[in-house]
């Protein structure tokens, strides 16, 4: 099979990366999870101890840690100057910084950048993110927007990191505010995106749809 590109967006919680991984897996396409590519990154700036607001210096680590990432969708490696971050990047000091340097232009640029050549190389793969249909893929032959209400985002978020639903209710709030409100490549539905609503829908439901719209699209 040819080429196959299917963007995957939308917020925190909105089932995006358990989504995302299984479609891929049942196409047998590649997987790339840009989210884990910011959340290294800011893992990095992290390591070096430079101001989060100092965005000169915050660029200049991105340019010159040596990112790494898989595209398998049943398990993908991660790493930042040959060290496995897999762990790290999912904790609470990663999850509160990764917005403020993934909302830094010249980290946007060098990691979409990034994100285009593995597309490029990978031929057929589900990319899932916040900027994939607007900006990283705009040529994707399926686009997602996935949403689903604030409540069901926090719990799923919680039973994940086995986190309090009310704290993780009010950082995923955070989030969504800095990454829908940045100057650069915000947050945002494509025009042409298909939005699906998971509130009330169970995993195999939504890669079932999807599998659908693909079809549908030839
Ligand atoms: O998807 P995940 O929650 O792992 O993403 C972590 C953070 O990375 C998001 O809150 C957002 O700030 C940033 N991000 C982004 N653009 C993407 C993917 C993630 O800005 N394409």
């Amino acid at each position: 099979a040819g080429r196959c590109v299917v963007a995957v967006d939308g917020p925190s919680g909105s089932g995006k990366s358990t989504v995302s991984r299984r479609l891929a897996v049942s196409l047998g396409a590649h997987y790339l999870d840009t989210g884990a590519m910011y959340r290294a990154l800011t893992w990095a700036v992290l390591r070096s101890g430079v101001d989060l607001g100092d965005t000169q210096s915050v660029a200049k680590v991105a340019g010159e840690v040596d990112l790494r990432i898989g595209t398998d969708p049943q398990g993908y490696a991660v790493t930042a100057d040959g060290v496995h971050v897999e762990k790290e990047i999912r904790g609470a000091e990663v999850t509160g910084a990764v917005s403020a340097v993934a909302a830094v232009p010249a980290v946007r640029e060098l990691l979409v950048a990034r994100q285009r050549q593995l597309i490029a190389h990978a031929g057929r793969i589900v990319v899932e993110g916040r900027d994939i249909a607007s900006v990283v893929a705009p040529d994707a032959d399926l686009k997602v927007y996935l949403t689903a209400s604030e409540a069901a985002r926090a719990r799923r978020r919680s039973a994940e990191d086995a986190a309090d639903v009310a704290a993780t209710a009010a950082d995923l709030a955070r989030r969504d505010k800095i990454d829908s409100t940045r100057t650069v490549n915000p947050l945002r539905q494509a025009a042409d995106a298909v939005e699906l609503d998971t509130t009330d829908l169970g995993i195999d439901e939504v890669v079932a749809r999807l599998r659908e719209l693909l079809t549908e699209r030839g």
